[in-house]
């Protein structure tokens, strides 16, 4: 039998996935009497509630109608920081934010209550835009600084000085499976939620908080969600509420689940960003000093917006040392709704900033683009330090770009791409590279923890279940394998279990990409745990050192004697030994000062390099990326096949922030774009013909689990390559205008570049 691990096993729910036997919380068996609910939303961007009157609703049989007044506990389910009700207190401050929920018998029923809800507003003023917001002061949190040195002195004496801005879009998480609770009351006070989320612990702590319970009397389960991408982190938690809530005042089961347009309108997305600079650097591009502020829309209230910033302020850096450095973080408050957690978390509108950065200064040098990043990579000591002070002691960064020239040939493929557009006025092409470095740990130390519980059952199958959540993106094969492998046993013989706050407890949410770092090592602490204690079972049955006992194959050997892996759980059973552990672990190694922006927030870094090639259509804005070729370093891998899973989503989905996903509001601030025939995400058409990834097989050097490393957001960052190409297509073009292309490229977009670059349009 071969190992378990690094091996492409395929994730454990792929026949159900795909025969349609994966049950999501909607294909759930029904409880007795579970009645369904519904959300009523403001139609104002902002607005004091004058009054709200449910008795026309409430006359209904069977309905239940509630409204913030009606929490029995307290009505906050902020992540971070205090004052973020689950249902709309006092006054609305987006369209969209859901005021009353109402439960009855059928879905049906429950509309035809919501339509008889009737609630009198008074109408503020709204700040819709994000400009406007700035320039106004509102704020969800106080603005937040990384940086170091006399930024000021090192502009003024720079040779040489560009200035520039770029913005970039948001974009929702379009999960297959929306939003989703089911709350069912038990004995007494106690209540039993099944959300779909990725942190059943907030969700907990927010179900409690709403009905004045402690965190024991909640129990949240989740078995899989179909797509989170940091939607279902802190928004699952007002879903879980509401249900909790609903079936708290009914005495009965209670099922909410969002339709896509509500799930769009009600629900938090990534943040856009407007992006400020001014480097100063000299002729060969290295930069001196760097002012950049970074403004994002939090959309009404903070959410997990204080550290989203934060992380983008701790990527703005990417790949490069820059001496003097300042990088302001604005967090405004705009009336739409909540921004929130998504895949990168910040970083990628960081990481965006800085290469625009170094594409002005490439551009006004008429330098390649790689030239100027590679005068500015981080190196040897004392240009090994970021901004927020961590060594960068695992620098792989110029290495990483080495291994895609090598696979993709640059030199030739620009060669090919030129002598393309020297005959062809129309359709131009761009060709772009793209760095990256990724944190990998949570900003907030304590986050950096995982607990896991493995029991051995006395034929030798074994029941997992740590406190990680499983979207799709495989970390429960990935633990199993890792239990399977401790144990020298198959992965059919572990068995994965759903997530439960009951089981493993004060988990942390199932993000920041280290899932598998954190569980998969407390769930190998639980392994060895057990493993130990049959090892001196079996040692003293043969009557060897316990030293001499092996676990291989399915096997428990000493020399040539041997047992099955299930005859040697039942002897240590028979031994009366424990066959059940709950394992630990926490993060070396790391801390960080939130307040000064300083310290070692992460245990180590994850590269990555990529290549795109686009065509533009000058005459329609239409772009298609026809050729993509990506490095990833995702250490020892423990599954590939999983590992180049996650590179090819996330490669593909920030494509698809980039160029096709575009939120749009209408003039009183409601979102347009509420479903896959307004909002467009990428399909099957837009992955590019050619996509090529390399998986770069090295282990970590610092000890994770089996030495790998954290994939799950990192590629996303990758397709900024596609971006940049696309204003390389534009540059191409005769003209001497400047380039300015702001985020997502839209058709729209692109061809306001075109016009700008030719010089028959002048806008900035
Ligand atoms: N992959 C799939 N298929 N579905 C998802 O929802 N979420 C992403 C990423 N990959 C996601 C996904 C995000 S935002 C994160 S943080 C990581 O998975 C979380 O899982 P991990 O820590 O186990 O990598
Ligand atoms: Mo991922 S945005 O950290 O859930």
């Amino acid at each position: 039998m071969s190992r378990a691990v690094h091996v492409p096993a395929r994730h454990e729910s792929a026949n159900a996935h795909v025969s349609g036997r994966a049950i999501y919380l909607d294909d759930m068996p029904e409880p007795l009497g579970l009645l369904h609910a519904t959300l009523v939303l403001s139609p104002h961007a902002h607005a004091r509630i004058v009054s709200i009157d449910l008795s026309a609703a409430r006359a209904l049989p069977g309905v239940v109608a509630v409204a913030a007044a009606d929490v029995p506990g307290v009505n906050d389910i902020a992540p971070i920081r205090p004052g973020e009700p689950a249902l709309a207190e006092g006054e609305v401050e987006y369209v969209g934010h859901p005021v009353v929920a109402v439960a009855a018998p059928t879905l049906d029923a429950a509309r035809a209550a919501a339509a008889l809800v009737k609630i009198e507003y008074e109408p503020l003023p709204a700040l819709l835009d994000l400009d406007a917001a700035i320039a106004a002061g509102a704020r969800v949190a106080p603005d937040q600084t990384v940086g170091r040195g006399d930024v000021a002195a090192a502009l003024d004496g720079a040779p040489r000085r560009v200035t520039g801005e770029v913005r970039c879009g948001g974009q929702d998480h379009f999960y297959l499976e929306g939003q989703i609770a089911i709350a069912v009351p038990g004995e007494d006070r106690d209540i039993q939620v099944y959300s779909s989320t990725q942190h059943p612990t907030e969700a907990q702590h927010g179900v409690a908080h709403v009905l004045g319970l402690p965190f024991a009397a909640v129990t949240v389960e989740v078995r899989r969600m179909g797509g989170a991408f940091g939607g279902k982190e802190s928004q699952a938690t007002i879903i879980a509420a509401i249900a909790a809530l609903l079936a708290h005042h009914a005495r009965k089961p209670v099922k909410l689940r969002l339709p896509r347009d509500v799930d769009m309108e009600a629900t938090g997305k990534r943040h856009p960003f407007r992006i400020r600079w001014d480097a100063g650097f000299d002729d060969e591009g290295r930069i001196a000093g760097l002012d950049m502020e970074l403004a994002a829309d939090c959309g009404n209230v903070a959410d997990l917006s204080t550290a989203v910033v934060s992380r983008a302020l701790c990527h703005a850096d990417n790949c490069y040392f820059i001496p003097a450095t300042r990088f302001r973080g604005v967090l405004a408050k705009t009336n739409t709704v909540s921004n929130t957690a998504f895949r990168g978390f910040g970083a990628p509108q960081g990481m965006l900033a800085i290469e625009c950065v170094m594409e002005s200064i490439a551009r006004h040098l008429r330098r390649p683009l790689e030239a100027v990043r590679a005068a500015n990579y981080y190196g040897e000591v004392p240009r090994n330090v970021t901004p927020y002070g961590q060594e960068v002691e695992d620098n792989i960064i110029a290495e990483t770009m080495a291994v895609l020239d090598a696979k993709a040939d640059l030199a030739a493929w620009r060669r090919d791409i030129a002598a393309f557009n020297g005959a062809s006025p129309v359709i131009r092409k761009g060709l772009a590279t793209m760095p990256i470095k990724f944190g990998v740990s949570f900003n907030l130390t304590t986050l950096n923890q995982a607990g896991a519980l493995v029991h051995v059952y006395t034929d030798g199958s074994v029941h997992l279940n740590h406190g990680g959540t499983e979207m799709g993106q495989g970390l429960f094969v990935k633990v199993a394998q890792v239990v399977a492998d401790a144990f020298g046993i198959g992965l059919d013989q572990v068995h994965v279990s759903a997530t439960s706050t009951a089981k493993v407890p004060n988990t942390s949410p199932t993000a920041a990409s280290s899932g598998s770092d954190l569980n998969g090592m407390a769930a190998l602490v639980a392994a060895r745990e057990i493993k130990g204690r049959m090892a001196g079972a079996v040692a003293e049955h043969f009557g060897v050192p316990v030293e001499e006992i092996a676990f291989a194959d399915g096997q428990v050997t000493a020399g040539n004697r041997s047992l099955s892996f299930g005859e040697a759980a039942k002897l240590s059973w028979q031994k009366r030994v424990q066959l059940s552990a709950a394992g630990f672990y926490k993060t070396p190694k790391i801390h960080f000062d939130l307040a000064k922006s300083e310290g070692r927030p992460f245990y180590y870094y994850t590269y990555g390099a990529a290549a795109a090639e686009v065509a533009v259509d000058t005459l329609t804005g239409a772009v298609r990326v026809l050729r993509a070729e990506i490095v990833q370093d995702c250490g020892r891998s423990l599954n590939p096949a999983i590992d180049l899973g996650q590179v090819e989503g996330a490669f593909v989905q920030g494509i698809g922030w980039l160029t096709c996903e575009e939120l749009k509001w209408d003039a009183a601030g409601r979102l347009a774009t509420r479903g896959p025939s307004t909002y467009k995400i990428p399909g099957s058409r837009d992955v590019p013909p050619v996509l090529r990834v390399h998986l770069m097989d090295q282990p970590n050097r610092e000890e994770t689990v089996l030495r790998s490393k954290a994939v799950g957001e990192p590629p996303l960052m990758l397709a900024i390559c596609v971006f940049l190409a696309i204003r390389d297509a534009v540059a191409s073009l005769e003209g001497q205008g400047p380039i300015h292309l702001d985020a997502p490229a839209s058709p729209e977009r692109v061809l306001d570049a075109v016009a700008l670059r030719a010089g028959t349009r002048d806008v900035g």
